[in-house]
């Protein structure tokens, strides 16, 4: 549905976006995740038509948003960053309006502006005006302007940005129910949403791309994958060195000491299992063990790898 090549934009002397390339189809949720700053929403305003590339192109459906702009545009729903909206008008008279600009054929508008109004669940709302409402229902108004026209592709900049955590897992759930029938590219920088949302990830930094892949495989990365944490009774002779020295051991963090039990973090020489030999040393050394987990990798580790090293 979506195909980006070669994307780039120049601002002045800075280069927003250098060289991205990626593609999305129908079914897939793809987060697309940075840094501030990293070049997010100046990529999709290109994908929507809203900025001109400087060089590259961006296809949606087999359609060149520079040479067919109008035919891209009738696919996309867009939520730009912000969720911008206009403030003195009701939820049900903006809707009207986008209905009447998507060009809906009257007849239709008012049962696809109901479809997409029990969708968001703003039935309570609709007469108040925009200005008035909370920052939730805000962008619940702004995800039905996207959705009005049912549109195959969702472009999303930062649709959970700014809300609550029960507002976070409604939008969330309403992603999950609608990526079956579409294609969905989503802006984040809330590492939680991307497992929880996401089938692909897309890290971007400095205007560059820098990891296309699942979230498993980006976990994957995380120098904390198949590390295993250690909480022990003090006092047995598990110091440093003696947890370094055990098969398969690359280095040893001590993470905490309270109460009398000290915590640590193993990590494998290249990503070997390090449980088993650890268990063992600590059975014949008779450490009293209260917890023992293999670490599943952190995404928040690997975004600082990837965006701070320039890897
Ligand atoms: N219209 C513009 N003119 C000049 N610089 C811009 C403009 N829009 C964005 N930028 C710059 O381009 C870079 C990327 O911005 P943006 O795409 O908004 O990042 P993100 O959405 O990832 O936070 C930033 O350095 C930003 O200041
Ligand atoms: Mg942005």
């Amino acid at each position: 549905m979506i195909e980006i090549r070669n994307l780039t934009k120049h601002f002045g002397n800075l280069t927003a976006v250098k060289d991205v390339s990626f593609s999305a189809r129908k079914g897939e949720v793809l987060g697309f995740l940075g840094p501030n700053g990293a070049g997010k929403s100046t990529t999709m305003k290109m994908v929507t038509g809203f900025l001109t590339p400087s060089s590259g192109t961006a296809m949606v459906d087999g359609f060149d948003v520079q040479k067919d702009p109008l035919q891209v545009k009738s696919r996309i729903g867009y939520l730009p960053e912000g969720a911008p909206l206009y403030g003195d008008m009701t939820p049900l008279s903006m809707l009207k309006f986008v209905a009447e600009v998507r060009g809906i054929p009257a007849g239709e508008r008012n049962g696809r502006i109901a479809d997409v109004v029990g969708k968001v669940h703003i039935e309570g709302v609709l007469d108040q005006r925009i200005d008035t409402l909370s920052k939730g229902f805000k962008r619940r108004v702004g995800l039905a302007q996207a959705l009005v026209h049912d549109p195959e592709v969702l472009i999303l900049d930062e649709p959970t940005d700014g809300l609550d955590p029960n507002q976070k897992h409604d939008v969330r759930q309403l992603i999950r129910e609608m990526a079956q029938e579409k294609c969905i590219v989503l802006s984040t920088h809330i590492l939680e949403e991307v497992p929880a949302v996401c089938t692909r990830a897309i890290l971007i930094a400095d205007g560059a791309l820098k990891f296309d892949g699942t979230p498993l495989e980006m976990q994957l990365m995380s120098r904390r994958h198949n590390a295993v944490a250690l909480t022990v009774r003090a006092g047995g002779g598990h110091d440093i060195a003696a947890l370094s020295r055990i098969e398969g051991v690359d280095a040893v963090d001590q993470v905490d000491a309270a109460n009398g039990f000290e915590s640590f973090l193993l990590y494998p020489k290249d990503d070997v299992a390090i449980l088993a030999p650890l268990s063992r040393v600590a059975h014949e050394n008779n450490w009293e063990v209260e917890h023992l987990s293999v670490e599943k990798g952190r995404l928040d580790e690997v975004f600082r790898q990837i965006t701070s090293t320039g890897a």
